[in-house]
């Protein structure tokens, strides 16, 4: 694992957007693992500038990590409603090529297993971004989510439904209980993952989830056993990482950074 620490937000989803976009010119069929959150929104609009400038979607497909059960598809607070107005109609996937678990199955562990079947098909996902939770979920596998677990319902926390209050018109009752998610073990499957924190709410369960035990009471430290995985973080987020100087070093000397460290991303 590494992590790397921008001076604000504003650097850290750009370099996340760059990131992103050096795999798939470097891959163009690249099948990519996409979150939600308020995180996402700055990369996915750069993600669409970089397409008006030429970058190609055409040969990619995508999975999102999760949806609310119960949202009416057209509902706009759904993760699939939510990832069309901030990227899939900005950029240029062929049609069929997006996936968002569908929340409003009739029979929800059949669409897990499909979802998981879907997967599966496409190849496996090549680089998964996430965000993180404050719970220290990633996806919705909140608590105890088990770090094997798979593609299936989960009932989300008091405090989850409050962090996501806001996009639901400040009511944490008006947000589903549960939701459809990749689970740990799906995620960790991906080749390559790229977890973005920003901003103070971050701060301590970024030390925790990366500095602290693995443990499935923070289903982010199951990233510490991913051998590709990058976390991008604000000095904001970052604020209580013990090891921050060892990380500044890793970003100022490991040759792979070297295209990322010009004069945009100074701390
Ligand atoms: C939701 C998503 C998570 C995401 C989290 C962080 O709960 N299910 O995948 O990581 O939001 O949200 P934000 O970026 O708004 O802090």
């Amino acid at each position: 694992m590494e992590i790397i620490v921008q001076s604000d937000a504003e650097h850290a989803t750009e370099l996340a957007a760059r990131i992103i976009s050096t795999r798939i010119r470097e891959r163009p069929t690249l099948v990519l693992g996409l979150a939600t959150g308020r995180t996402m929104e700055r990369i996915y609009e750069r993600l669409a500038d970089m397409h008006r400038n030429g970058l190609d979607f055409s040969g990619c497909s995508s999975f999102n990590l999760d949806e609310y059960i119960g949202l009416e598809p057209d509902d706009p607070n759904s993760y699939r409603a939510t990832m069309q107005r901030l990227l899939f109609d900005h950029v240029n996937f062929a049609p069929g090529r997006t996936h968002v678990p569908d929340g409003h199955a009739t029979d929800i562990k059949r669409a897990a297993r499909d979802y998981e079947a879907a997967i599966r098909a496409a190849g496996g996902i090549g680089l998964q971004l996430l965000g993180i939770g404050e719970t220290g979920h990633i996806g919705f596998n909140e608590p105890l989510s088990a770090l094997m677990s798979r593609t299936r319902d989960k009932t989300l926390t008091p405090r989850t439904r409050e962090q996501n209050a806001p996009l639901f018109g400040g009511n944490p009752d008006a947000v589903p209980k549960r939701a459809l998610t990749m689970g740990v073990g799906t995620i960790l499957e991906a080749e390559e993952i790229l977890l973005v924190a920003t901003g103070p709410a971050k701060a301590e369960i970024l030390a925790r989830a990366f500095e602290g035990p693995l443990t499935a009471s923070i289903s982010a430290s199951a990233l510490q056993l991913h051998p590709r995985c990058r976390v991008i973080a604000d000095e904001a987020a970052a604020a209580r990482l013990a090891n921050r100087s060892y990380y500044d070093f890793v970003f100022f000397n490991e040759p792979e950074w070297e295209r990322y460290r010009d004069s945009g991303f100074i701390n």
